[in-house]
């Protein structure tokens, strides 16, 4: 199924130099690129991103560190296209906790701390990405950060030769 799903290169990304390294692993793997900015989240839009849902499932503590890194300076927001978008960008990205994150995924290759180290630090992970984990959070995620007129339509040359 040809889903859309958000993709965010959050502050440590950007600030380290590695849009186009991160950009080029998407494009290669033929997802289609519909949208794309480089943003300031305020603290509105970081709270609806990060809702209390997680300070349910993962503490109060978390989610302010979350919501604190995501404004802390510039993100790129980008909206990826393609044949079962959402797990073959999850796939792309890697375990969401550094440490187990296989090298050859995004995270794998340029971050390796564990959430126990950040937690006794009181510090978020910088885990580079953050990427809709399923097509309910993608639907919410696209919606907050896109408005419509942000989101393209068009065809890649290669489209034939990958969908
Ligand atoms: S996921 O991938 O959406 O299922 O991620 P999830 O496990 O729900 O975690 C949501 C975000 O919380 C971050 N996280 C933590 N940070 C620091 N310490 C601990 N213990 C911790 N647990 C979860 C995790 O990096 C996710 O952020 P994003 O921005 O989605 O990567």
């Amino acid at each position: 199924m040809i889903e859309q799903t958000l993709v965010l290169i959050k502050p440590d990304g950007v600030q380290r130099g590695l849009i186009g390294e991160v950009i080029k692993r998407f494009e290669q793997r033929g997802l289609k690129i519909v949208g794309l900015k480089l943003t300031h989240a305020d603290n509105d839009l970081a709270q609806k991103h990060y809702t209390e849902d997680i300070a349910k499932r993962r503490g109060e503590k978390v989610r302010n560190k979350l919501l604190e890194f995501i404004t802390s300076g510039p993100v790129i927001a980008m909206v990826l296209e393609g044949v079962d978008a959402i797990e073959n960008v999850r796939k792309i990205v890697g375990d969401t906790e550094s440490k187990s994150a296989l090298p050859g995924t995004i995270r794998g290759d340029f971050s390796h701390v564990s959430y126990s180290h950040a937690d006794e630090k009181e510090i978020p992970v910088k885990n580079i990405i953050h990427a809709s984990s399923n097509p309910e959070d993608a639907k919410n995620e696209l919606a907050l950060w896109f408005s419509v007129d942000e989101i393209h339509s068009y065809s890649r040359s290669e489209d034939e030769h990958v969908i």
